[in-house]
């Protein structure tokens, strides 16, 4: 998993935009919202959740369906899975979640928030009381000294520190934290402090007794240490609650897999090397959701487990990391927002030989997408100890030792990917109006495999033949694609709410069609119209959506 890097400064605003569209145009709406919502949880609406099958679809095409040509020259075997959210917990023991997938996690002694604790610090740079301190020290980088000054901090603490920080010590109780701090200030006049230093002198009231606090981002009041928290949602199967029915939400698909892979092997004629697909739900009790879908509670994955032999596992390795990089640039992200960032020896999971995430800048930081990894044979061998069933693998042509294979896993979020590809499409710019004048327009950008609508069909009019003959082009390509018909309002603002959905095509009906047949398509980036025969529009927009 990689860090979560925080945004170049000005992309907030973009971000609160396409959280507000999402919202408007019914792409993502916070999961019971009527009941105040619920953090981590979010519900697709009637355009997310077709530009997400879209997304799935477009995944398991180009990869159970049609998968690529591997890098022998041979077209990889793939094949698909749809494995049980709750399996026995014993494979959480084998897999090693149940003793060890969990995060560190601070909690405010003040107001009792909890905090993931490698993230603190980064949501500290984040909140509003450290800003307003950024301010009145006029710190224009964060790494910037800042040179103390006892009367700007007294006036803050008065004033916003009290609004924005109650928790913090230097606030609670201005005169013990101050004290020890001016007595060091008496040696030093011209004391200049980094700001995380700084923060941590503000967050201590005893420093003798507990040594340098952290504050919480929220509050300002002091944390606990860091305990370690265990992600998994649990639950009971049966009528007992009691630890021999206790049961997890599986925090991860891949591990359904490893679980099926002798039955795969034992139903199908598969030689290794070959892969399994599963696209499915996963839940982690994520400590801190944030940024929107981008870390959820419940959330989607696409995976592959991709069996080789050990010999072949680097050349698989990067196979799939590169396969898996040019796939999300052919499906629209521009590969100048896309990164793979390979992992340092160190940051290696301890069963991983090599592992890459594929990152992409959002306008909150650059984040993972998706990671690749060799994960060696380090699952299959832990559910042979633990099952005792035989994960070997015997090639009856070549008839090499029996072996157990390693395993290739590119390991993506569906969540992320639709919010990545939202990013990427949004955009601002003008279009004329109905009179020809330019108004500004928001426009979705998406790829046209991925857009929730393929073609919108409009009357000009609602007179003169026009919606009927329109109905019945929308009513022949409906079984085709995704079609929306729309005969209310202006024509120019019928465009434009399709420009915001991300529709590529609208067919307008007009004075014309009636004369001869035709009529006009307009693409929605270029705004262009072409006049094309009305029954040859389905080959048109086919012909585009590739
Ligand atoms: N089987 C390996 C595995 O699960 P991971 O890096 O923990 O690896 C894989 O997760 C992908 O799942 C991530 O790259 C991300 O796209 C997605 N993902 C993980 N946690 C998520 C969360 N809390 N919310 C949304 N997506 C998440």
């Amino acid at each position: 998993m990689s860090s979560e890097k925080p945004a170049p400064s000005g992309q907030e605003d973009r971000m609160e935009k396409i959280v507000a569209l999402a919202k408007r145009r019914g792409f993502i709406y916070p999961s019971s919202e009527i009941y105040g919502g619920i953090n981590g949880f979010w519900d697709y609406g009637p355009l997310g959740v077709e530009l997400k099958r879209n997304i799935k679809d477009a995944w398991w095409q180009d990869l159970v369906r049609c998968p690529p040509v591997g890098p022998d020259g041979e077209p990889i075997r793939m094949v698909g899975l749809d494995s049980a959210i709750i399996m026995n917990p014993k494979v959480w023991e084998a897999s090693g979640h149940v003793g060890g997938f969990a995060d560190p996690m601070q909690t405010c002694r003040q107001c009792k928030k909890l905090f993931r604790a490698d993230q603190v610090w980064e949501m500290l740079r984040e909140s509003a009381w450290v800003q307003s301190l950024v301010e009145v020290f006029t710190l224009a980088k964060w790494d910037d000294l800042l040179l103390f000054n006892s009367e700007k901090l007294f006036r803050w603490v008065d004033k916003k520190g009290k609004k924005l920080a109650p928790g913090l010590a230097v606030v609670r109780n201005p005169s013990v934290t101050l004290s020890w701090m001016s007595e060091n200030l008496q040696n030093n006049p011209e004391m200049q402090l980094n700001i995380i230093d700084f923060l941590r002198y503000l967050a201590t009231e005893q420093k003798a007794q507990t040594g340098l606090q952290t504050p919480c981002p929220n509050c300002g009041g002091d944390l606990t240490e860091p305990r370690q928290f265990n992600l998994m949602f649990e639950s009971h199967a049966g009528a007992l609650r009691d630890e021999a029915s206790k049961v997890y939400l599986r925090p991860e698909t891949a591990q359904g897999i490893f679980a099926n892979y002798k039955n795969v092997l034992d139903t199908t004629r598969l030689k290794i090397p070959f892969g399994i697909a599963q696209i499915g739900k996963a839940f982690r009790n994520e400590i801190n959701p944030r940024n929107f879908t981008f870390r959820s509670r419940e959330f989607e994955q696409m995976e592959i487990e991709f069996f080789c032999h050990p010999s072949e596992a680097d050349k698989w390795y990067e196979f799939w990391r590169d396969t898996r990089f040019k796939w999300y640039v052919d499906q629209g992200l521009k590969s100048s927002k896309l990164r793979l960032r390979n992992h340092e020896k160190d940051e290696l999971a301890h069963y991983a030989r090599a592992c890459a995430d594929i990152e992409y800048e959002f306008p909150f930081g650059v984040s993972e997408l998706e990671g690749v990894a060799n994960r060696t044979d380090f699952d299959l061998k832990a559910h042979q100890g633990k099952s005792g069933r035989d994960m070997t693998y015997f090639d009856d042509e070549t008839k090499e030792p029996r072996y157990i294979p390693y395993v290739i896993e590119p390991s993506g979020g569906v969540d992320r990917a639709t919010l990545a590809f939202l990013c990427e499409a949004y955009d601002e710019d003008t279009a004329p109006d109905e009179n020809g004048k330019p108004q500004s327009r928001v426009v979705l950008r998406f790829h046209p495999r991925l857009a929730p609508v393929k073609v919108a069909v409009f009357p000009l009019v609602k007179k003169d033949g026009m919606p009927e003959k329109a109905r019945a082009i929308y009513d022949a390509l409906k079984p085709h694609m995704t079609t929306f018909y729309d005969e209310k309002g202006a024509v120019g603002r019928r465009y434009r709410r399709q420009d915001e959905a991300g529709t590529p095509f609208c067919v307008t009906v007009d004075g014309q069609t009636m004369a001869d047949g035709t009529v006009t398509i307009r693409d929605r980036d270029t705004m262009k119209q072409d006049r094309i025969p009305s029954d040859g529009v389905l080959a048109y927009v086919r012909d585009r959506l590739k």
